[in-house]
């Protein structure tokens, strides 16, 4: 080549002082924003938002399950404008996809939900805060979010529940998720065997950590103190003692208790069989968000992508659908889609997100996820969710019976 083609091939990029624009520079995949998280939290914290309960068979099987479904798509259909857009209960989303509830979310950063929710609207995407948040229902409808979601445990002290519902109601919430896998913990080895508690104590392994992760640690420390923002829950805790506060004796009349009280729609988020989905529309619910809880709860369960079809045909359009467990790529929530699901949503995903570059991270886990499902549209040869939904057993098919693909 001659010295000017050369140096035509130079490029140079200036270095970009801020860390969180450069760990979104640098992440491609939900996969990449998960390695920036595991490289800046602890392990006892990375691992509460990666792992799932006993074997992590259950977490396994739902990537395992999304990733059966093979593509074969229509050519030549004039894919220039592909359109996200969807109606889900009475709202209009950018795009198919929310970002699901996490317990103690200012542990893997400090802005913890509020910076979930200011990327979820920025984003026209639905945002549902955990009854063990860290920060207040209040403060969360500071954000000026429009499509915020507040999700309830059933507590054994039931006026304090109540309460949360009817201050959810009064902050503007527009849906209740009521969740009900939950009637005992999950048991979270990785938890067990890291000794992560809500909040971290400062053992002798955590002070040494400080040294590898001083970025994290002097983040945390300058915060205010880690706390649950909705249970009356000082002190350390472990999910155990968490979990222990929800009510195992939860019933379907607490739910017909709790429609008439809401006055916003109503999920059930855990049902997985079409007997219960059925039930829960008897109940009066809007919408069944088919979940198994990423894998932390039941192990050896089935995969909620599994089950998709399934309650649809036993419930019909009476019902939104919505699926979470597993999705990590666009593709997910093409699959989701054309199996009869209206939305998914994401939780560990946007986590790492968080973890690594706060805000920036989680807007750029949405962008990620929305941008693989608008090419892999393009490529299927759909424009809109509607026209996947409709064609999804021509455009999604199952791997060939005995096809292998790795989790
Ligand atoms: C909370 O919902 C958790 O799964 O840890």
């Amino acid at each position: 080549m001659k010295p000017g083609e050369i140096r035509a091939l130079v490029r140079m990029r200036g270095f970009d002082a801020d860390h969180d624009r450069r760990v979104v520079a640098r992440s491609h995949s939900i996969g990449d924003l998960r390695r920036e998280a595991r490289r800046r939290l602890p392990q006892p914290v990375f691992g509460y938002a990666d792992g799932g309960a006993d074997e992590e068979l259950t977490m396994r099987a739902n990537r395992a399950a999304l990733r059966r479904w093979l593509f074969r798509p229509w050519v030549l259909r004039d894919v220039s404008e592909p359109d996200l857009q969807v109606p889900v209960l009475g709202s209009g989303l950018a795009a198919p996809l929310g970002l699901a509830p996490t317990g103690f979310t200012r542990v893997f950063h400090p802005d913890g939900e509020l910076a979930v929710a200011r990327a979820a609207a920025s984003r026209g995407l639905p945002y549902g805060l955990s009854t063990c948040g860290t920060h207040t229902i209040e403060e969360l409808a500071g954000t000026g979010h429009p499509g915020l979601w507040f999700q309830l445990y059933v507590l054994r002290d039931r006026k304090l529940s109540d309460a949360l519902v009817d201050r959810a109601a009064a902050a503007g919430y527009g849906v209740l998720e009521v969740t009900v896998d939950t009637p005992a913990g999950g048991r979270r080895t990785r938890d067990l065997r890291t000794g992560f508690t809500a909040p971290p104590m400062l053992t002798p392994r955590a002070l040494l950590d400080i040294a590898v992760r001083p970025g994290y640690w002097t983040s945390m420390l300058r915060a205010p103190a880690l706390r649950y923002a909705s249970l009356a829950a000082p002190g350390l805790h472990t999910i155990a003692d968490i979990t222990a506060m929800f009510d195992p004796s939860l019933s379907w009349d607490d739910i017909e208790v709790l429609r008439a009280r809401w006055p916003g729609k109503l999920l059930l988020k855990g049902p997985l069989g079409p007997a219960d989905a059925v039930r829960a529309v008897s109940a009066g619910v809007d919408g069944i968000h088919l979940s198994n809880h990423g894998g932390r709860q039941l192990d050896r369960c089935v995969a909620a992508v599994d089950m998709v079809r399934p309650v649809r045909e036993a419930i019909g359009e009476q019902a939104a659908i919505i699926l979470d467990s597993g999705i990590r790529h666009g593709a997910d929530v093409a699959v989701a889609i054309a199996r009869g699901a209206d939305m998914c949503m994401v939780g560990r995903g946007y986590l790492y997100g968080l973890a690594a570059a706060g805000q920036l991270g989680v807007e750029h886990a949405i962008d990620l996820l929305t941008g693989e499902l608008r090419r892999t549209m393009q490529l299927l040869g759909v424009t809109t969710v509607a026209e996947l939904r409709k064609h999804g057993d021509e455009l999604v098919v199952p791997a060939a019976p005995g096809a292998s693909r790795e989790p």
